[in-house]
């Protein structure tokens, strides 16, 4: 018996990896995130499995179920939107099956950050511009830990991408104006591949106006950075004919 911690990606089923399609359509119990995993995925448990929404159970009653599938040696889907390692609140879950003794393995999925980036066709790191990205959130009942407040992540002036965030979407304008600029670029992307995808551009200044407009309010990613609208920026030194590496011999002499 295992439990198998899947990412079911951002929304499009088409986005779920061959490996997370498989074991979904194959455990004979499938245990999902049921506010953020799309029916279509549900959809792929096969007719006799026990599919069983976690949204409203606490880590307990999801390691009951998990228990009593083990008891009964039965392989347990474990379905997590995007990719189960990025807040997913999957590290206490394997903390308490590495205390029972039960096997697990983890299947990654695309990230939502990945999807948003698809979605507005933007690389977020820029040669000379941004070569760092911060995956993080604004504060809200969950504190963030000592250096980690969107005021000290903003000194680096990295590209960022917010996840849980857009109803601090104020703060979180206020308190990255210091560093960035109130004319930073700043999009946001509501349900990333879904048929509702919506995606909403603007800057630190005017970017809160234009998300009220849009009546957006929910699951969605801020990204921040000057990635987001450059287009001066120069060329990678991997495709540059004076440049030689492992795959190819450079084509010029360099100078
Ligand atoms: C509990 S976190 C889970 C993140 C997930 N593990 C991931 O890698 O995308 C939920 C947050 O992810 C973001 N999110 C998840 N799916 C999204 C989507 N399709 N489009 C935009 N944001 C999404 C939102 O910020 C949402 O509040």
């Amino acid at each position: 018996m295992k439990v198998y911690i899947i990412g079911a990606g951002p929304g499009d089923p088409k986005l779920l990896t061959i490996r997370a399609a498989e074991l979904i359509s194959s455990c004979p119990v499938v245990l999902y995130t049921g506010s953020l995993v799309p029916r279509d995925v549900i959809a792929m448990a096969r007719a006799d499995a026990a599919v069983i929404d976690s949204s409203g159970m606490t880590l307990d009653e999801i390691i009951e179920v998990i228990v009593a599938a083990r008891d009964a040696g039965q392989d347990v889907a474990r379905v997590h939107t995007g990719d189960p390692l990025i807040f997913g609140s999957t590290a206490e879950q394997m903390r308490r099956m590495d205390r029972l003794g039960i096997e697990y393995e983890v299947v990654p999925g695309v990230s939502s950050f990945s999807a948003a980036a698809a979605a507005l066709r933007r690389e977020l790191t820029l040669p000379e511009l941004s070569q760092t990205v911060i995956l993080t959130r604004a504060e809200g009942r969950t504190p963030m830990p000592e250096g980690e407040k969107l005021r000290d992540l903003a000194r680096h002036h990295a590209t960022l991408a917010l996840f849980l965030s857009i109803t601090l979407l104020r703060e979180v304008c206020e308190s990255l104006i210091p560093e960035y600029g109130a004319d930073c670029p700043v999009a946001v992307v509501y349900k990333a591949t879904c048929p509702e995808q919506k995606i909403v551009l603007g800057t630190l200044k005017d970017i809160l106006e234009r998300v009220r407009r849009a009546g957006i309010k929910t699951q969605s990613i801020i990204i921040v950075g000057r990635t987001l609208t450059a287009t001066d920026f120069a060329d990678s030194r991997l495709y540059a004919p004076d440049f030689s590496h492992r795959f190819r011999r450079a084509k010029v002499k360099a100078g």
